[in-house]
């Protein structure tokens, strides 16, 4: 089990006048002007199924720089096909090979595939040039390389021996399929969800957002150049009702790697439960889903600390993280000092195309999102108890933008404190400061989600105090950090609750859920 130890990839600065990025510049301008044609890909096929869907930079709607081929019913069926013929071959594969192929992807990523791969996410997406890079390069970079060091760890576990015996578990791929159902926000994640099955010997379905497809088609050049053989990973497009109409029907389902909102996965796992008696195999049931995050600041905390965390937290890639603070709860001893901060950075943060690296926001991911965010936020400016003290205006007209916004409740359990929006939107609660406790039971008990939080303060004995009445209300939980930018070997991540299995994307607990031990036990 002699695999390369992991290191984390550094992230590049793209710093004014640097190779990199005069690189990534010149690809994200070449992409734009190409104009793709788009396929499935089926069993290692290109397939065109000629009723296409056009793809547009969120940034930039009327600028149409893709095409893609829509698949239907029998598409699904087909890549259920593919995977399921490719799977002898793949899941008896040595495990050195299947390691070697992603270690293999992981070197394309940091090499020859990195500019492409953060361009398409800032086209396709919108992110800016770090928030591609941490995610696009760095992150699933690093999925591809430390998940090859947990599966050597998974097959490491081994139980006792007696005399006269040998006792051993065999590690085996699931009988069946794998559907990896993704989402748009980060390129690394809708990657890892296919790739990590398919590491541990399994094949696949994916089925992508199809705000994300451009990023996609890249991620399957970069599967096929490393080495990835036909079949083990199929990419359809279609949506997600009618994939789920024929894969959730089938025999050989036997698991989801799902990444997406809560009510699509309580869908999904409700339409699993109708079929359950149909299946080979229980299928393995994955999903990390919605959140609605949190930053709790006690009296002792540093004002500057909070403002920062609360606009770098809250309004990284348009507040579109699933670990997005979404909402704040600060004591009224520092919440002049923070606000003042607070509006002080956020006007000095620009808002704009991607490409213009000054731009710290751009735009959100598209109409649907767009309209959604603007009537939470005209809701705020008419009701009352409720303030909007930053932001508060957006502009559809070239592209989906809407500036960062803060708006301040009085009440905590105020609609936008509750509810996951999913967009550069915070809602603030400032509390009395003597009322810690009381306001911790209010951050557990007011939104049903427990994906990331943070508590910020220099009291130890209050960080405790968190740290146990939270206990269940966060699955990355921060101390005196924001609640973003969880690091793959780091920080595992994922959330309990409505936020999902809590299955830990990027760590051996994810990976285990795509084996199945068989134990053999051999008397001498
Ligand atoms: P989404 O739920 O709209 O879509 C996710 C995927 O499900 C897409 O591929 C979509 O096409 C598909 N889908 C939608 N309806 C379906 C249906 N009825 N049957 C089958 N498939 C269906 O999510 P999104 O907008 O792409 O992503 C944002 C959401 O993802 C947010 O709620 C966010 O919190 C969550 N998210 C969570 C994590 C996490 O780790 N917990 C990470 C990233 C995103
Ligand atoms: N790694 C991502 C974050 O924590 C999901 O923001």
């Amino acid at each position: 089990f002699n695999v390369p130890i992991p290191v984390n990839e550094p992230v590049k600065s793209y710093a004014p006048g640097s190779k990199e990025r005069e690189e990534l510049l010149n690809t994200y301008n070449e992409l734009r002007e190409q104009q793709l044609d788009i396929p499935m890909y089926i069993g290692g096929e290109e397939v065109r199924s000629g009723k296409t869907g056009t793809i547009a930079p969120p940034h930039d709607h009327q600028r149409v720089i893709a095409t893609y081929h829509q698949g239907d019913a029998s598409h699904v069926q087909q890549a259920i096909d593919a995977a399921l013929a490719a799977r002898e071959q793949w899941a008896n594969m040595p495990w050195e090979s299947r390691a070697a192929i992603f270690l293999k992807a992981a070197d394309l990523l940091a090499g020859p595939f990195r500019a492409r791969m953060n361009a398409a996410t800032m086209l396709g997406q919108s992110k800016n040039a770090f928030q591609a890079e941490i995610d696009a390069a760095c992150e699933l970079i690093d999925f591809f390389k430390f998940n090859v060091k947990y599966m050597t760890d998974i097959y490491k576990m081994q139980p006792e021996s007696l005399p006269g015996m040998w006792n051993r578990l065999e590690h085996r791929p699931l009988e069946g399929f794998v559907f990896a159902l993704t989402p748009f926000n980060f390129t690394s994640i809708a990657a890892n969800l296919p790739a990590a099955p398919a590491l541990m010997g399994n094949v696949v379905v994916w089925k992508p957002a199809n705000t994300q497809i451009y990023s996609a088609k890249v991620i399957m050049d970069l599967f096929k150049a490393a080495g990835v053989p036909d079949g083990v990973i199929n990419l359809v497009y279609v949506d997600g009702p009618v994939a789920g109409d024929v894969i959730f029907k089938h025999r050989d389902f036997s698991g989801i790697h799902f990444t997406g909102s809560t009510g699509v996965f309580n869908h999904i796992w409700k339409t699993i439960g109708e079929n359950v008696g149909n299946y080979r195999n229980y299928p393995r049931i994955v999903g990390e889903t919605g959140g609605k995050d949190f930053i709790v600041a006690h009296k002792s905390a540093d004002a500057k600390e909070v403002a920062v965390a609360i606009t770098r937290g809250a309004f990284e890639y348009q507040g579109q993280k699933c670990s997005a603070a979404s909402r704040a709860y600060i004591p009224s001893n520092i919440w002049e000092d923070v606000k003042a901060y607070v509006i002080e950075d956020l006007a000095s943060l620009e808002m704009g195309d991607p490409q213009d690296f000054g731009n710290f926001i751009n735009a959100v991911i598209d109409e649907k999102s767009f309209d959604k965010l603007a009537k939470y936020i005209d809701a705020a400016k008419k009701d009352k108890g409720v303030e909007i003290i930053a932001g508060g205006n957006y502009d559809k007209s070239k592209g989906y933008f809407i500036e960062p916004t803060i708006i301040v409740a009085e009440d905590p359990s105020y609609v936008t404190m509750c509810e996951e929006l999913f967009g550069p939107v915070l809602t603030l609660h400032v509390y009395d400061e003597n009322k810690f406790e009381e306001t911790l039971e209010i951050v557990d008990k007011t939104s049903p989600y427990a994906l990331t939080g943070a508590i910020f303060s220099n009291d130890r004995y209050a960080i405790e105090v968190a740290s146990k009445k939270l206990s269940h209300a966060a699955g990355n939980f921060y101390i005196n950090d924001k609640p973003t930018g969880a690091v793959v070997g780091q920080q595992p991540f994922g959330g309990s609750r409505a936020s999902g299995t809590n299955d830990k994307a990027g760590s051996m607990l994810n990976l285990l859920r795509w084996t199945t031990a068989r134990t053999i036990k051999e008397t001498f």
